[in-house]
């Protein structure tokens, strides 16, 4: 109660991101963006805490504030300096300059203008731990199998069996993005029925879990959220893939931290890889190694560890630098091997309808007047 003036002060990681040129082609944030972003970012004082960095060929900005999701400000700054940085890209003529950037003016909301949002608003615990998960080359479809894993898979999180603060499950908020609707799934009593849309990983993405009612924490306080921005549903036509970023709290009533990381061990087949166009295995790696290079891949994921401490930042953990997760990495390699063999076939090429760019109409008209009835 505000009046009493002991309402804690909640907090909010807003996770902004985009592709405003990179070094060369696709491969990696020119260190100029880096310290373009850095600079503009001390200087404000709108924020608590903030690092700057990148996965791949994605300006990454990880933000603490107290103004809430959505809000005008915090968007406005992440577009200012996306257009600030896009300029410095131009001007070293990196490849895609202000490649995500599709409006030219700002209106109140990033949503909607390329860049891709994750935010959470909550009430800090005892002790916070959050996990910022960063991807290249894909899209945010490629979150539904970890973060399905992690909140509704008893094989995965041990704690949805053995500890009595989330046995009851959690809430997902699935949106459609090609006809904007969205729904709530509970789990396990929808398990299903989620699964039978998330599956569909290019159309059904999880946008944000809830805890349940009568639970240890606050049920209206999302523990985990996803960018869900598609470019090319946006512009309406290929632009760059969708490369998205999530924000997932752990431990303490939610699934510990190495059960958040846990579904990185297997290497997931996602859509995007090279021109936006392929499917091939997500490589978690440590910072250093997000550089697409092989066929501008396979993608990336990259896991960014934090103790939140009144909006402070401690640390980032490089969490997937470790040798625990060599494996998967080779795993990633062995698949990415295998699906290169298959050159412009499907499975490796994406099905038509989900292709970033074809040439097909033309390949069509070409032979038109070739083709001749078979019956
Ligand atoms: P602690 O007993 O140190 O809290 O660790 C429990 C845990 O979550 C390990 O996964
Ligand atoms: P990005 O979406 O990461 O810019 O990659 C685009 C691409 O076409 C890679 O081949
Ligand atoms: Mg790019
Ligand atoms: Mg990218």
């Amino acid at each position: 109660m505000a009046h009493l003036g002991t309402a804690a002060m909640k907090t909010t990681i807003s996770v902004i991101k985009a592709d405003v040129g990179s070094c060369p082609g696709h491969a990696v944030v020119h260190p100029d963006l880096i310290k373009t972003a850095e600079e503009a970012l001390k200087k404000c004082d709108l924020l608590i805490d903030f690092v700057v960095t990148n996965c791949g060929d994605d300006l990454e900005l990880i933000m603490t504030h107290t103004h809430g999701v959505d809000s005008e400000k915090i968007h406005q700054l992440a577009w200012g300096i996306f257009e600030s940085a896009a300029e410095r890209a131009k001007q070293l003529k990196l490849y895609g300059a202000g490649q995500d950037l599709l409006k030219d003016a700002f209106s109140g909301n990033i949503r909607g203008m390329g860049p891709g949002i994750a935010e959470i608003e909550f009430t800090e615990r005892k002790a916070e731990p959050v996990v910022v998960f960063l991807m290249d080359k894909t899209e945010p479809g490629a979150f539904n199998l970890p973060i399905y894993r992690i909140f509704a898979d008893p094989f995965n999180t041990a704690g949805l069996i053995i500890d009595p603060s989330f046995h009851q499950g959690f809430r997902f908020e699935v949106w459609d993005i090609k006809e904007s609707k969205k729904v709530f799934m509970s789990c396990p009593e929808d398990m299903y029925d989620l699964l039978a849309l998330i599956g569909a990983k290019s159309r059904y993405v999880i946008k944000r879990i809830y805890p349940k009612e009568g639970g240890k924490l606050p049920a209206d306080e999302s523990v985990a959220a996803i960018s869900t921005e598609k470019l090319s549903l946006i512009a309406g036509e290929y632009v760059g893939k969708d490369d998205p970023v999530a924000v997932v709290r752990a431990q303490s009533g939610l699934p510990a931290l190495g059960e958040v990381l846990e579904p990185f061990a297997f290497p997931h087949l996602v859509s995007g890889w090279m021109r936006g166009s392929h499917n091939g295995p997500i490589m978690p790696v440590g910072q250093k190694d997000a550089r697409c290079t092989r066929f501008d891949g396979p993608p990336r994921v990259v896991g960014l560890g934090f103790q939140c401490s009144n909006g402070k930042l401690i640390g980032p953990v490089d969490l997937f630098d470790d040798p625990a997760f060599n494996k998967a990495r080779k795993t990633a390699q062995e698949i990415a091997d295998y699906m290169r063999h298959h050159g412009p076939f499907e499975p490796h090429r994406l099905p038509q309808e989900d292709m970033e760019y074809t040439t097909l109409p033309k390949v069509l008209k070409k032979f038109k007047d070739k083709f001749v009835s078979i019956t």
